[in-house]
């Protein structure tokens, strides 16, 4: 029988400090009835200025691995997924080998945004089918405070900062990554970027009188097609593992917005107690909100061994995606 890859360990890391909502009516013009009742989010973990990503990567990365029973060594691969690694390059997975001493790992990043997390469990699940791979760690991070227009109403109250790690290996029965299914669509690309520092929009003084270094989101236009891909996404996952809804024992939503959060869960007939949620806490985390969530669940017992888990997300690209795990 061809292996079927499985997560055998999680684990995740976010700052200590936290903003509140009423830091924001401090520092721009909005109110905490604004942001809870237009998004769900009450506060945000983030970074003091300067921290690196493989700051949250290293320890998140190493509860993974304590909870897999692995060492460092026994790594082949690492892949993270996030926009805000450390430093343009190297990449941030080759600043992560190097902090965890996994020698004999190959070690690579994945920029797909807020889908970026399932992006590396579908690369993950393949390099494990294949036989390419045994032993993966996958990680999806962020540090957008590093990137957050903190004079922009519209988006510095949206974010935050964490890592959340797993390990994946081949399974040893009926656990296992079921399904993954991963999608772009780059005429979008305009509702969600950010062009500075790239090679078409250099670092000058230019850019940064611009703020084009900053992220920029038209928000509305974003919001109109969450739920119709991630819904979209979620039908073609269950349909591959020959599963309906109701085999679902908990959905794990991107965290980006409670309102898009629950339309996704009525659109697809989902009972709210099937639905986690914990956006109030963290804000938008971009790739790191999946794996945070999965951990939480995990750690509060909510997510046991057996369950079935679906996990769905989407964002700038726009690329989204949808992965089944029996955990
Ligand atoms: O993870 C990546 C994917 N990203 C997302 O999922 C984000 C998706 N979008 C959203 O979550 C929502 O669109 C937002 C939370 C960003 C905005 O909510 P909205 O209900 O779509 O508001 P809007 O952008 O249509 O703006 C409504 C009003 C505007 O004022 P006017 O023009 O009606 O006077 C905004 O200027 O709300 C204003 N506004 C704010 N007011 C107080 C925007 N941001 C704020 C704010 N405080 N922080």
């Amino acid at each position: 029988m061809p292996p079927v890859a499985m997560i055998t360990g999680m684990g995740h890391k976010v700052p200590d400090k936290v903003l509140d909502n009423k830091y924001f009516e401090g520092i721009v013009d909005t109110s905490d009835e604004w942001i809870v009742t237009r998004t769900g989010i009450k506060e945000r973990h983030v970074v003091e200025p300067g921290t690196g990503l493989s700051e949250l990567a290293i320890p998140a990365a190493r509860i993974a691995m304590k909870n897999a029973g692995i060492d460092a060594l026994d790594l082949d691969l690492i892949v993270i997924s996030t926009v805000s690694g450390d430093t343009q390059f190297p990449s941030t997975a080759i600043h992560v080998q190097a902090g965890l001493g996994a020698t004999n790992a190959v070690a690579f990043d994945v920029n797909a945004t807020c889908a970026g997390y399932l992006y590396a469990i579908h690369l993950a699940k393949n390099f494990i089918e294949s036989g390419a791979y045994k032993t993966i760690l996958v990680i999806g991070g962020e540090i957008l405070s590093s990137m957050v227009d903190y004079e922009d109403r519209s988006t510095c109250v949206l974010f935050g900062d964490g890592a959340g790690a797993c390990v994946v290996q081949r399974s040893n029965g009926e656990r296992g990554i079921l399904a993954t299914h991963i999608a772009s669509d780059g005429r979008l690309a305009k509702l969600l970027y950010r062009w500075g520092a790239g090679s078409a929009h250099v670092l000058d003084h230019e850019l940064l009188d611009s703020r084009e270094h900053y992220l920029k989101m038209q928000g509305n236009e974003v919001f109109r097609y969450a739920v119709r891909l991630m819904a979209s996404a979620c039908e073609i996952v269950m349909e591959e593992a020959g599963l309906t809804r109701d085999d679902i024992d908990l959905l794990f939503p991107h965290q980006a917005n409670i309102r898009i959060i629950k339309s996704l869960g009525k659109y697809l007939k989902m009972d709210n107690s099937k639905v986690f949620v914990n956006i109030e806490r963290y804000g938008n985390t971009s790739a790191a909100s999946i794996p945070i969530a999965m951990c939480e669940a995990i750690e509060t017992g909510r997510l046991r061994e057996g369950d079935t888990a679906m996990m769905v997300s989407f964002g700038g690209g726009f690329t989204w995606a949808a992965a089944i795990v029996k955990i």
